[in-house]
């Protein structure tokens, strides 16, 4: 098999796989290098994926928990965590199989090692456990697509048994009594969620004031008061100092962010979720003088050309939200923009999930970018409590709330907390890709009785003129 490729991506990852995939489409020879043993990056193999899988199977337990609500006895429930887990594995070992599957039908091939950029059209493959050769790949282009990993907290040395990442925070061997989340963000409130419903004891500590800092602020403070309802714990404006671990447990130190008395807390495990930062370890990138930005994530242009000519990157090790489908988006754009075609991906209509229960979802500019920006707006916001199929299914808590511009009326940010709010974030997302109007959503018929009408509702509010409020 000749080394010689029109593109070798490094990264398996939603960006890579992606844009392997749409170059080979492209009539590209494509090689991909992952140094996993399966494809699919951070977002099949310990993100999304499982994270999702778990959040189902703890919904379900908790549904069955409020059955009597709706006149069914169920007795004698408990948990099987082993083969919770287990389902949860094999859903992602079938989704990373189909990536092989991809692959193969798409003639991109696959190495499996570490790979390193060794200037213009060169990346070395080095095996993973450094036995045997390194492999040299000639390339056109080269496509970095390495990822994120976990950012590390000074003083909370992670060691994925008692203090773990998201990825610990996955296979967790028991369910905690206690369980002390470091980060009041996405991991930290989905991972939370899921354990919390299993039955541990969850607090969270956060550094700001709030939770979700990139989200609008009134969503902020709602799904606060949700998660307070269902349980969780928030210790808000508070550090964690130190964290030591035993073979029972964790002793954490915490303190008010802005300096003040120390308080312990002992927790069964403990969940670092301070956000993610680029990774870059050992890819050459010194070397081969691709420039990083000041946020050490790896610097491009508008068309994810890197400062190195036939270098580009995607994905979470560049700007731009650290989410799959934003990754995936970029990957064809760049794989497009390689094979002369165009290609752009606007972050701005980037929607972002969180897949609690309710979800919260959201696209667009919160009002606290739009009042930074000085721009005029009008909101129209409608509650769940409102909308008659909620009321039926009993899943009332949240709204919607649409920022629409004060003298164009385009919607220019859309805020859900609620029932299937990562699905209807969707008709937001097309309607502002074509620039609507608060009232273009407001004049479409939508189904009764739907959660979407809330999303009709609140754009009519936005116009002074819901009807069910
Ligand atoms: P990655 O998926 O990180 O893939 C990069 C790949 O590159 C990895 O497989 C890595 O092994 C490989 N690699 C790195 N360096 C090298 C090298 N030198 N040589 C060879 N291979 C290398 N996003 C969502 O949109 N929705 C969600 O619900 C969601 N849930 C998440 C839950 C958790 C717990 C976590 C941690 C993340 C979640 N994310 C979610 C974020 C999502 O996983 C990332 O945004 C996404 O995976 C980024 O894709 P990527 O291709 O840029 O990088
Ligand atoms: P995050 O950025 O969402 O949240 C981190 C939180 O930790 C913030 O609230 C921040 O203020 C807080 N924090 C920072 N330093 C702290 C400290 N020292 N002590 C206490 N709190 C501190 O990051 P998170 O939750 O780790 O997730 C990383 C990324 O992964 C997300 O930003 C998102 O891009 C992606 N992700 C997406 C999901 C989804 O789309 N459903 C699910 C999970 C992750």
């Amino acid at each position: 098999m000749s080394n010689e490729f029109d593109l070798v991506v490094i990264g398996g990852g939603p960006g890579g796989y992606v844009a392997a995939i749409r170059a080979a489409q492209l009539g590209m020879k494509v090689a991909c290098v992952e140094k996993r043993s399966t494809l699919g990056g951070t977002c099949l193999n310990v993100g999304c994926i499982p994270s999702k899988a778990l959040l189902h199977s703890s919904e379900i337990y908790e549904e069955i928990s409020h059955a009597k609500d709706h006149g069914i006895n169920v007795k004698g429930t408990s948990i099987d965590l082993k083969s919770m887990l287990s389902r949860k594995d094999k859903v992602v070992e079938d989704l990373t199989k189909g990536i092989d599957g991809l692959f193969a039908k798409n003639k991109v091939t696959r190495f499996n090692g570490h790979g390193i950029v060794m200037g213009k059209g060169e990346v070395a493959v080095k095996p993973v456990d450094g036995k045997g050769s390194v492999e040299s790949l000639k390339a056109k282009n080269i496509l970095i697509a390495t990822g994120s990993e976990v950012m590390p907290l000074p003083g909370v040395e992670i060691d994925e048994k008692r203090i773990v990442s998201s990825t610990g925070a996955l296979s967790l061997p028991e369910v905690p009594k206690k369980l002390v989340v470091i980060g009041g963000g996405v991991i930290g409130l989905e991972l939370g969620s899921v354990w919390r419903r299993l039955g541990a004891e969850v607090t969270v500590v956060e550094f700001l004031d709030r939770i979700i800092p990139a989200n609008d602020g009134e969503i902020g403070k709602q799904f606060l008061k949700i998660l307070q309802k269902q349980g969780i714990e928030f210790k808000l404006g508070t550090k964690v100092t130190a964290a030591e671990a035993s073979d029972k447990g964790v002793k954490i130190t915490i303190e008010p962010a802005k300096g003040g008395d120390q308080e312990t807390i002992d927790a069964d495990y403990v969940l670092v979720a301070i956000g993610r930062r680029p990774y870059v370890e050992n890819l050459g990138l010194k070397e081969s003088g691709v420039a990083l930005n000041e946020r050490g994530r790896i610097q491009v242009d508008g068309h994810f050309k890197t400062n190195i000519d036939g270098i580009y990157a995607i994905g979470d090790v560049i700007d731009g939200p650290m989410l799959a489908h934003k990754a995936e988006e970029d990957g064809v754009a760049a794989a497009e923009i390689m094979a002369g075609q165009a290609g752009h991906v606007d972050y701005n209509l980037v929607p972002g999930v969180i897949y609690t229960a309710p979800e919260v979802a959201s696209v667009g500019k919160t009002e606290e970018q739009l009042k930074e920006a000085n721009i005029e707006y009008n909101v129209g916001k409608f509650p769940f409590m409102a909308n008659s199929r909620s009321r039926s299914t009993g899943e009332t808590d949240g709204l919607v709330k649409i920022l629409a511009d004060k003298s164009s009326d385009e919607v220019l940010g859309v805020h859900i907390i609620g029932p299937k709010a990562g699905t209807m974030i969707g008709e937001v997302v097309t309607a502002m890709e074509f620039k609507a109007s608060a009232e273009d959503i407001a004049r479409i018929c939508h189904p009764h009785p739907d959660y979407s009408e809330a999303i009709k509702e609140a754009a009519m509010a936005a116009g002074n003129r819901a009807i069910h409020i």
